[in-house]
């Protein structure tokens, strides 16, 4: 039988009842050319964010209470509802006190730490004792255990950043408390394969030592002797943490960037399908998000979003910023969304 209906909205309600949707009801600003995103370019302060992380060292304790980290999130302007950074990736800083353990757990969820200041305390990454020094790059993979304990007399403040809301979104969150009070650290004869670089026929991947440290005293001599040499014009003398064993980018889900801009430099502007959260580790500039002026300061946070034309420029004559950066950069390129567009000599204005 042949059903009558008075209107389009009759037909929509009846759809709705069955569960199902006419394509006809989707909005052509729903279907953009370009790319939009909720997320919006912003900048955090480091003195709000470090103030913040002493009233909550006042308030907040991890010791034996139902706290596991003393950690402040950015939360995006455009994100407020899920408190992310970005739609892929949340930024936080964690604050340990002298004699502090933050206890131990492991989550599907990936993370970095890039430390800012402090010494004496470490990170125990399935066994590997990593002591934290300033600039330093530490990874903890996906399910690994982790714990965090402070040995020194002073303060450690530390960047996490983790593919938080990129995990959430696939609906994979999976997270486990250690069971045990402490995880053991592994002696560095434990870590070694049995065999090196060889192993007997038939017996599963031996567990070579993570590549999860990268020393900021490794890290910067490379850095100057690029910068040395010609720099890219859209990014200064950047660098890639490369995961030695996949020779590719830092972790499957996040890229991690440390970058100089020598004194008076200015990029090329440029924008892409990926989002870069920056943290200004040393020196001062300012950094133009479609036609917007950003000025940082050292400590200071920001985000590109996806999209959006963005250039750098060190706003001193004399001295050097170096920026740190975590990009999703990966998850776009594993399912061919990466795309770049280059300004040429055309500048936005400063
Ligand atoms: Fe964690
Ligand atoms: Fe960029």
């Amino acid at each position: 039988m042949k059903a009558e209906f008075k209107s389009t909205e009759e037909l929509d309600r009846l759809l709705r009842q069955r569960g199902l949707s006419g394509i006809w009801r989707i909005n052509r600003d729903e279907r953009p050319l370009d790319p939009k995103t909720a997320v919006r370019p912003h900048l955090w302060k480091w003195a709000d964010i470090f103030d913040s992380l002493v009233q909550a060292r006042e308030r907040i304790g991890i010791q034996g209470g139902s706290v596991e980290r003393r950690v402040i999130r950015l939360v995006n302007p455009g994100l407020e509802n899920t408190e992310m950074t970005s739609h892929t990736m949340l930024l936080s800083f964690q604050l340990i006190q002298p004699g502090e353990v933050a206890p131990a757990h492991r989550h599907t969820m990936t993370a970095i730490r890039f430390i800012l200041q402090g010494k004496g305390a470490y990170t125990n990454v399935d066994g590997h004792k990593m002591v934290m020094e300033d600039g330093d790059l530490i990874l903890t993979p996906q399910w690994s255990w982790h714990e965090h304990a402070h040995e020194g007399d002073r303060d450690m403040i530390w960047i996490d950043g983790l593919d938080v809301p990129f995990i959430q979104s696939l609906q994979v969150i999976s997270f486990e408390p250690f069971k045990e009070k402490r995880l053991g650290v592994r002696s560095s004869s434990d870590l070694a394969p049995p065999y090196g670089m060889t192993r007997p026929v038939g017996e599963p991947s031996a567990d070579l030592p993570a590549p999860l440290h990268y020393r900021w005293r490794d890290t910067y001599p490379n850095l100057k002797r690029l910068a040395e040499g010609t720099l890219n014009p859209f990014e200064g003398a950047a660098m890639e943490y490369v995961n030695p064993l996949s020779g590719g980018s830092t972790l499957p889900t996040l890229s991690c960037w440390i970058q100089l801009l020598r004194p008076g430099m200015r990029t090329l502007g440029h924008r892409h399908t990926s989002t870069s959260i920056y943290h200004a580790f040393r020196g001062s500039g300012t950094t133009v998000i479609n036609g917007e002026p950003f000025h940082w300061e050292q400590g200071d946070t920001f985000v590109v979003p996806l999209w959006h034309w963005h250039e750098h420029a060190n706003r001193s004559s004399k001295d050097e910023a170096i920026l740190f950066s975590m990009h999703d950069a990966p998850i776009l390129k594993a399912f061919g969304l990466y795309r770049e567009e280059k300004q040429g000599e055309t500048r936005l204005g400063l």
